[in-house]
């Protein structure tokens, strides 16, 4: 018997992805994942449920996952799980090696989201150790500890510590605010014609890199802690909002405050950015916004 099945599905998983890195200072850079030209070997398929898979990184994920060949659910209320009520939970987990958990609350208010996380992650949880899962990843954000004035923050750290106080064998990943979010961090700091904006300072990232780092994590071993994920460089929220609104053809005047905060709870430059070997997205924030919408 193999004492560590692990081992022998990272060497081979590493092998067929091919996946090129190069390194920047202390962290890791992607420069691209090819899954194109992978062949399925069906004794190497694990069942691997993506609960929350029709949201923005779900879909990419469960995209990415089919194709090196594993047999994916996409579980969530549009496909007739909810992890809230319990409702079609313990069907999905049947049989499932891997469970990741990339789920988001239908409100942020202050005690709507932290019933959702807790519940969930509670139901999560026990349908799990009854299933027999072997790793748990939950996508967290950087700075979450650091940021528990706001209810939202405060959801995301109980969901974390649930995780940590269960027995299954987990990965908690914390990804930096996604470029697709500067839009709503926007219109969270407009009021009628003014954008009032912090300058502290983020690291924003891609979906997409979000996605192929947590198609890597979903395929090797459990941490049993904590691994961050940011985009490739520190960017000021004015600048940020600045370039997005530029680029949108958006009118509205921005101004830079440095008592503004961050959904209504104070920031500094270290509050959002992450901390030491942080896996780096490649994808620039200047070139994403070059493209074509249909591309993002
Ligand atoms: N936005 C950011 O900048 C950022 C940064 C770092 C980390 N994160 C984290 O990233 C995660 C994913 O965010 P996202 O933007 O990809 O989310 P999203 O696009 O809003 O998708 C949310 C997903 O959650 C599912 N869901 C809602 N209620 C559910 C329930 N009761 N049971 C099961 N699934 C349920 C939805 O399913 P239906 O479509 O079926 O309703 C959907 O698939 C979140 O946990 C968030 O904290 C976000």
């Amino acid at each position: 018997m193999n004492p560590d099945p692990w081992k022998i599905s990272r060497t081979k998983i590493y092998a067929i992805t091919r996946r090129i890195c190069h390194r920047s200072g202390s962290s890791i850079v992607w420069t691209g994942m090819n899954t194109n030209s992978i062949a399925t070997d069906a004794a190497e398929s694990w069942k691997i449920v993506v609960i929350g898979g029709s949201g923005l990184i779900g879909s990419k994920l469960v995209r990415n996952l089919r194709k090196l060949g594993h047999e994916v659910v996409s579980a969530s209320p549009s496909s007739g799980v909810n992890t809230l009520t319990g409702e079609g939970l313990a069907a999905a987990l049947a049989g499932a090696r891997v469970v990741v958990d990339v789920a988001n609350s239908p409100s942020f208010e202050d005690k709507a989201v932290l019933e959702f996380f807790e519940t969930a992650g509670r139901n999560i949880l026990a349908a799990e150790a009854v299933a027999g899962v072997t790793h748990h990843i939950a996508l967290s954000v950087v700075g979450t500890d650091r940021m528990l004035a706001s209810g939202y923050f405060r959801a995301k750290m109980a969901q974390e510590t649930l995780i940590k106080a269960a027995t299954i064998p987990y990965t908690i990943v914390r990804a930096t605010q996604f470029f697709e979010f500067i839009g709503a961090i926007a219109q969270a700091a407009t009021d009628g014609q003014t954008v009032r904006v912090s300058p502290a300072m983020m690291q924003p990232i891609v979906s997409d890199d979000v996605a192929a780092a947590l198609t890597d994590i979903a395929i090797a071993a459990p941490l049993n802690g904590i691994v961050e994920l940011a985009g490739p460089e520190p960017i000021r929220m004015n600048e940020l909002v600045c370039q997005f609104l530029t680029v949108q053809g958006d009118s509205r005047e921005l101004i830079t405050d440095a008592g503004a905060g961050y959904f209504g709870t104070e920031v500094n430059d270290q509050s959002l950015t992450p901390g030491e070997n942080p896996i780096l997205g490649p994808t620039h924030f200047a070139d994403w916004l070059r493209q074509p919408v249909t591309a993002k």
